[in-house]
């Protein structure tokens, strides 16, 4: 009988998820003695009675690298430490249900696990692998927000949808002499926004790390048209970002067994304290969303994917677990948990891509 690894994806899904699972599954198909198993909609499959598991054959995985989402289903609630339960007055409450979900690895037969999530989901990784559980950690998310890997896959194709609507929001800014504010992802971290703002030539770029002034960004805007008309201006703003007061805009998350709070908004805040400080060019907002995480990953994305994924199972052979895999230039290597979720991953103020971005003459909001 075949050894059994488990794969469970966790947390929003990422472009390159599918890549990553299709690296681990044809990697571990050379050595005739591992069978690659997946749990859907992270480890709620093996949760759910009846369980919910697919066998991965290279079959199942064939041709899947440039799909987006994930063929095993994601998602960002619960969790085998706080699963939703509720109550017998209609409210919600969560149960602890970790020690039924290792007792239920054991009747699988499952000797490993690989998890592909982000901080949250390698937090539960580590905490299963203090009690004993052979995993392994893959990072993803779009938003570079991981310090323990110079890149994460799914980032690189963000950047590029983003990117391309900038391209897209000129030449209509262009048209209508307008200002145009385009949100985009990103969380606590301004990466996504301030890679688009200089691929796309935007003007102005608010990210999380640099405190917001809207009436030195309208001052600025100002300058971007001649006799007070003739003219455009494109600006980027990071959804987590904060304006000189601290505000960041934020709504609690409404979903069962969804911790996370819900950033998205900013834009409009933006356009109403620019409209306050003055501004008197048309302004219209565009929020990105879901876009940005839609959709088939980019070369470089399926590339770092494969990689991660060939990576994590390598660990498995080798019995390295409590382990994440990570890029460090020009090696794919691994970092403990510990180390993985220890440390945000922000953009130094001091940083070249800051100086690149002021450089350029990109407004930074401060
Ligand atoms: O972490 C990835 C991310 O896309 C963030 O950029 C964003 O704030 C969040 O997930 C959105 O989450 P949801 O899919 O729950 O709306």
């Amino acid at each position: 009988m075949k050894k059994r690894v488990l794969v469970a994806t966790g947390g929003g899904d990422c472009p390159g998820l599918n890549a990553v699972i299709r690296a681990i599954v044809k990697r571990a198909a050379q050595t005739d003695e591992w069978e690659v198993i997946g749990s859907i909609r992270s480890f709620d499959g093996v949760l759910n009675e009846p369980s919910e598991i697919k066998v991965l054959t290279e079959d199942a995985v064939s041709g899947i690298h440039f799909r987006g989402g994930t063929i095993l289903g994601t998602t960002t609630k619960g969790g085998p430490f706080a699963w939703p339960i509720k109550n017998a007055d209609g409210t919600w409450g969560k149960a602890d249900r970790s020690e039924e979900f290792m007792r239920k690895l054991q009747y699988l037969n499952v000797e490993a696990v690989i998890n592909i999530g982000g901080d949250g989901s390698q937090k539960i990784s580590q905490t299963f692998f203090e009690r004993g559980l052979n995993v392994i950690g893959v990072p993803k998310t779009i938003d570079n927000d991981l310090s323990a890997t110079d890149v994460t896959f799914g980032f690189q194709t963000a950047v590029q949808i983003a990117t391309e609507s900038v391209d897209k929001l000129v030449t209509t800014a262009a048209s209508h002499s307008r200002v145009m504010i385009m949100e985009v992802m990103g969380r606590e971290a301004g990466w996504i926004a301030l890679h688009s703002a200089i691929a796309g030539g935007a003007d102005v770029c608010i990210i999380p790390e640099i405190p917001y002034d809207p009436e030195l960004i309208t001052k600025h805007i100002k300058r971007r048209y001649k006799n007070g008309k003739d003219g455009f201006a494109i600006v980027v703003v990071a959804e987590g970002a904060k304006n000189k007061y601290g505000k960041q805009v934020v709504r609690e998350s409404t979903e069962v067994g969804n911790a996370n709070l819900r950033l998205g908004g900013v834009a409009y805040q933006l356009e109403m304290e620019m409209k306050e400080a003055g501004l008197e060019s048309d302004i219209r907002v565009t929020v990105l969303g879901h876009l940005q995480r839609g959709g088939v990953p980019i070369a470089y994305d399926r590339v770092l994917a494969s990689q991660f994924g060939v990576k994590a199972f390598e660990l498995v052979l080798e019995g390295k677990f409590g382990q994440m895999v990570a890029y460090r230039h020009p090696d794919i290597i691994s970092v403990p948990f510990t180390e993985a979720i220890s440390r945000y991953n922000f953009i130094e103020p001091d940083s070249y891509l800051i100086k690149t971005a002021r450089g350029l003459g990109i407004h930074l909001g401060d």
